[in-house]
């Protein structure tokens, strides 16, 4: 169902150019695309992103081997990306970044031809799965098979009109309502004929996420959206060899809750409660501002500390802690987050004690490399033969995607050894335990 990862075969190369398509051209898709070009003209450094400044230790470490991770697995080099998009919105990407300020007036004028150039393909996009956006740029089509056909189109010609090898696709749009899976997502067969009937249970984004797999381009999935984790999609990506992933960037908040939590396991401290916080004013903001988005969102957010502490192997630890996720939207602030934790541990004889955090965080800043990554390591499996889920890409989702039955893993650093551990295993070098033979004879 995932991967091929155990019937190794060879790496196809990254000859040609590799097309980048987001759904939503909002702050997260064109603090990409004007960060990747600032970077290609040298203005800018790739803060941020594994792909490019991550090395992979090799061997033992007496080899002294770690080189960087772009040197050792082929990827599609910076110069041969080419970026599109889709939006309701009919904003230029130099539009919609001044209107997003994320970036300073300075770094968008560097490169404000360049996306001046970025137009939005009228996107698949309902006012009833995101109420707060309201945009002129929408495709009309009779059934919503026809509304994917019309994707399935624009992929076809994006990639003739640019001269393009491949393409990838990473849901940079809003978040949608909240939808659970139903009879509709069961099966590939249900799924089209729902498509074919218009029902409310196929979710623009999961149209994207149809159109990309029958086109054969892999699909990342950014938003806290079901969109390609339906089974009924899982099970055509793993049919047609597309690599697909999601759910929801790790960012800010809840990136921090994967690396404090595994800490406190690790300890053996317990957890009477963690209350988190935030204030935003970014659109992104805004649409969450909707119950039903946030609701959305609050899933993907809420899972994470159960899965990691394991509540039913330590109930003396982590029994019954309450946890609580809170987003406000505050204009003032936009793009410019600033999250609040309030944790209650206890240690040695039951002593409760506090942590608390307060970051000023950037999202846009901290989620743009991450659609680089995503970008980069989905083609890279593509051609790699990889198919399904990739669960090795974990490491980047608040809500990882995992085949069924199986738990996601949220722990940041168990996830970071099995990315490394996977691109090991594709080059054909040994996986990395940690365990020092050293000490044996
Ligand atoms: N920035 C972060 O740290 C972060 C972290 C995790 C997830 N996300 C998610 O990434 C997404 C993008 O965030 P953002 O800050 O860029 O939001 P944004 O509001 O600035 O941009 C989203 C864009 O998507 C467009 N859109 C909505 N529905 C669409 C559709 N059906 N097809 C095409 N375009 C559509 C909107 O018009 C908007 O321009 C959101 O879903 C957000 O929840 C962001």
């Amino acid at each position: 169902m995932t991967t091929n990862a155990d019937s190794r075969q060879p790496i196809k190369p990254a000859t040609g150019k590799l097309g980048i398509l987001t759904p939503g051209l909002g702050a997260v898709a064109t603090t990409f695309m004007a960060g990747v070009e600032s970077i290609r003209r040298g203005k800018s450094s790739p803060i941020g992103s594994l792909t490019q400044m991550a090395t992979v230790r090799l061997g033992k470490r007496t080899e002294n081997r770690s080189p960087l991770i772009k040197d050792f697995v082929p990827l599609a080099s910076l110069d041969d990306l080419v970026f599109g998009a889709w939006d309701p919105i009919p904003d230029d990407a130099l539009t919609a970044a001044r209107k997003a300020g994320v970036l300073e007036a300075s770094d968008l004028d560097r490169v404000a031809e360049f996306l001046a150039a970025i137009k939005p393909m009228p996107a698949v996009f309902d006012n009833k799965y995101v109420t707060r956006i309201n945009g002129s740029n929408v495709k009309t089509g009779k059934t919503k098979r026809d509304l994917a056909e019309q994707l399935r189109q624009d992929m076809r010609d994006f990639k003739a009109k640019h001269g393009l090898d491949r393409l990838v696709i990473v849901w940079c749009a809003s978040t949608e309502i909240f939808i659970k899976h139903g009879a509709a997502h069961a099966s590939i067969e249900a799924f089209e004929k729902t498509m074919d009937a218009n029902d409310d249970d196929i979710a623009p984004s999961m149209l994207y996420a149809w159109a990309a797999i029958m086109e054969g381009v892999p699909f990342a999935n950014g938003a806290p959206n079901l969109t390609v984790d339906a089974p009924a999609l899982v099970q055509l990506a793993s049919d047609r060899g597309v690599p697909i992933s999601g759910k929801d960037f790790k960012t800010g908040q809840t990136w921090m809750k994967t690396i404090i939590a595994p800490g406190l396991k690790a300890r053996m401290l317990g957890l009477r409660g963690w209350y988190s916080t935030n204030i935003l004013g970014n659109r992104d903001g805004e649409v969450l501002d909707d119950p039903a988005s946030f609701k959305t969102k609050e899933e993907s957010k809420l899972s994470v500390l159960h899965t990691i502490l394991q509540p039913d192997v330590y109930p003396e630890l982590y029994k019954d802690f309450t946890h609580v996720v809170r987003i406000n939207y505050y204009p003032p602030r936009g793009d410019n987050k600033e999250g609040w934790d309030n944790i209650d541990i206890v240690g040695w004889m039951n002593y409760p004690m506090q942590i608390k955090i307060n970051f000023l965080c950037r999202d846009s800043i901290l989620a743009a490399p991450i659609v680089l990554d995503l970008a980069l390591f989905s083609d890279f499996a593509h051609r790699a033969g990889m198919k399904g889920i990739q669960e090795w890409l974990s490491f980047y989702y608040k809500s990882p995607m995992a085949a069924p039955g199986l738990q996601p893993e949220h722990d940041l650093f168990i996830q970071q050894t099995k990315l490394k551990n996977t691109l090991r295993h594709l080059m054909g070098e040994d996986q990395i335990t940690h365990l020092g033979m050293e000490y044996y004879p």
